[in-house]
């Protein structure tokens, strides 16, 4: 007994230091060409011009892409449209599946190699690809797998037909899932495609295309052209494309929506946001608080649907806002390949350069910040969690959209205040509840003038539910029976 208690007394119970050690994710898996062209027809097309693409978590060169020009997008089309014509928008919907089921299959299996290299390109944490983007993905084509023999079903007495060749322009922030996004109803449909990635991530999709083969799936169907907004605009363009899908910033959704004005292609945009999470003094406020953080911290705030005008009723503010910057204190920023990190890399020194404007202008007209301590790395591109308070509804990150971990701190008295706030935004995608009363939740939700409510929960996805804007937040609706739509017209 005297022998153990003094090795007890001489070994403390607890470490002086609870840091989590690094937990590095091996990036080996990952092998990279030293460059890539565009994927048309099945094949690599050798790109005339090219940039580097890089790892924003340190600036490492990671690739040679192609920036592709209007001839290579023509190509692409021209190997879409006769990919469409030469059997694929004839295939019963039964075969089309079984594609669609394997690419499903594929992503399953690889989803470790993708993981990587997403966050890697991307700078998004590996916890988030690993547990969000790739799973999500798969579920999308299995999701519309599902559907594409029952198209009839879906649309009854309407006879759904494909539209032909489908122009898709996809952003940063989630790359490879936005890609099974657009793809995946597209091809059930019975339609082909010309996806052209942002050009700060276009390596996911490029291993895509190596899955495409490995699923043999008929060449010209999914054709990949990379490059910056001039190949998506020679893509929006080209008279050879039937529907236009973009996801990405209002600026460029408007600039297409002119673009294509009269020119009978069909056209859908999920733009920006700039989402009110409303936290009602009856909510559970430590699980507000993770669905606070989960909100706007997940994928550095570079999310549509961020939760980034948290409305807070005035009776909990100081609670829960000491609370929030308690918990604010134990993310962990860093190596976006480490498993344990919470907050990964800033995507690209742009983006970087526009939230710390957007900051700036909040201490500019008076607002208080608050950051926790914590130490970023030297290169690549970072910014830390960060919370404004005492900030009033006119402030430009109260009406903009930052894209960033940046979290603007509103307050609120009675339900219609709430509903008056959380609606005074030109945009419309998504909303976030808190509250124990079902009942408010149900009238919240019938005021609140979003695509997207969730409740007691915040940023939950699923390939069955339908997601999409009001007002400036765009039109159309992704995911779910809706999400076919888009791709189909009707003999009616
Ligand atoms: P962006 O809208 O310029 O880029 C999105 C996609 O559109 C990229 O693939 C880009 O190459 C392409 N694109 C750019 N100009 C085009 C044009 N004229 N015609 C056709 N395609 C074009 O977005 P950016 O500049 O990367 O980010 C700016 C801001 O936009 C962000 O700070 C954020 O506020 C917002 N944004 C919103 C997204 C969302 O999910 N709703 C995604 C990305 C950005
Ligand atoms: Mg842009």
């Amino acid at each position: 007994m005297a022998e153990l208690e003094r090795t007890s007394a001489s070994q403390p119970a607890a470490p002086a230091e609870w840091a989590y050690a690094s937990a590095p994710e091996a990036r080996d898996i990952v092998r990279l060409a030293d460059r890539y062209g565009h994927f048309v027809g099945g094949d690599w097309l050798e790109p005339t011009e090219t940039y580097a693409t890089i790892a924003p978590r340190d600036e490492e060169v990671l690739a040679t892409v192609g920036q592709g020009t209007p001839a290579d997008v023509d190509r692409a089309v021209a190997a879409a449209r006769a990919a469409y014509a030469d059997g694929w928008s004839s295939l019963p919907g039964s075969e089309r599946a079984k594609y669609l089921y394997r690419i499903a299959r594929l992503l399953q299996e690889r989803s470790r190699e993708l993981a990587v290299l997403e966050s890697l390109n991307g700078g998004k944490p590996i916890k988030e690809s690993r547990d969000v983007d790739l799973p999500l993905a798969a579920a999308h084509f299995f999701y519309y797998a599902g559907w594409a023999d029952k198209l009839e079903y879906a649309f009854p007495n309407r006879r759904p037909r494909p539209l032909g060749v489908a122009g898709q322009i996809i952003p940063w922030n989630f790359p490879l899932l936005m890609l099974a996004w657009k793809v995946a109803p597209a091809l059930a449909c019975g339609n082909t495609v010309v996806l052209k990635p942002a050009e700060t991530t276009p390596l996911t999709a490029l291993l895509f295309c190596d899955l495409l083969r490995q699923a043999e799936l008929p060449p010209g169907v999914v054709n990949i052209v990379t490059g910056d907004g001039r190949t998506g605009a020679a893509l929006v363009e080209h008279p050879g494309v039937d529907k236009i899908a973009f996801t990405g910033s209002t600026a460029v959704g408007k600039e297409i929506q002119r673009r294509l004005a009269g020119s009978g292609k069909r056209l859908t945009l999920e733009l920006g946001g700039k989402a009110a999470n409303i936290v009602f003094d009856d909510a559970a406020l430590d699980q507000a608080v993770e669905g606070i953080v989960n909100g706007i911290y997940f994928n550095q705030g570079h999310v549509c649907c961020a939760g980034s005008r948290l409305l807070v009723q005035e009776s909990v503010y100081e609670p829960l806002v000491a609370k929030l910057e308690r918990r604010l204190a134990t993310l962990r920023v860093g190596d976006p390949l480490d498993k344990n990190t919470d907050v990964g890399a800033i995507n690209s020194a742009a983006q970087l350069a526009k939230i710390r404007e957007l900051v700036a202008s909040g201490l500019e007209e008076g607002a208080e910040i608050y950051q926790p301590p914590c130490e970023l790395p030297e290169k690549g591109y970072w910014f830390p969690p960060t919370v404004f308070t005492s900030v009033a509804q006119s402030y430009r990150i109260a009406q903009e959209e930052i894209f960033g971990p940046v979290l603007s701190v509103l307050t609120f008295r009675t339900p219609d205040e709430a509903v008056a706030k959380a609606n005074n935004t030109p945009y419309g995608l998504s909303a976030g509840v808190w509250t124990e009363k079902g009942s408010r939740i149900l009238w919240m939700a019938q005021r609140l003038r979003a695509g997207v409510i969730w409740a007691n929960t915040y940023n939950r996805f699923d390939p069955s539910s339908p997601f999409g804007g009001y007002k400036e937040s765009g039109f159309g609706r992704e995911g779910g029976l809706h999400g076919l739509e888009p791709y189909l017209e009707f003999e009616e």
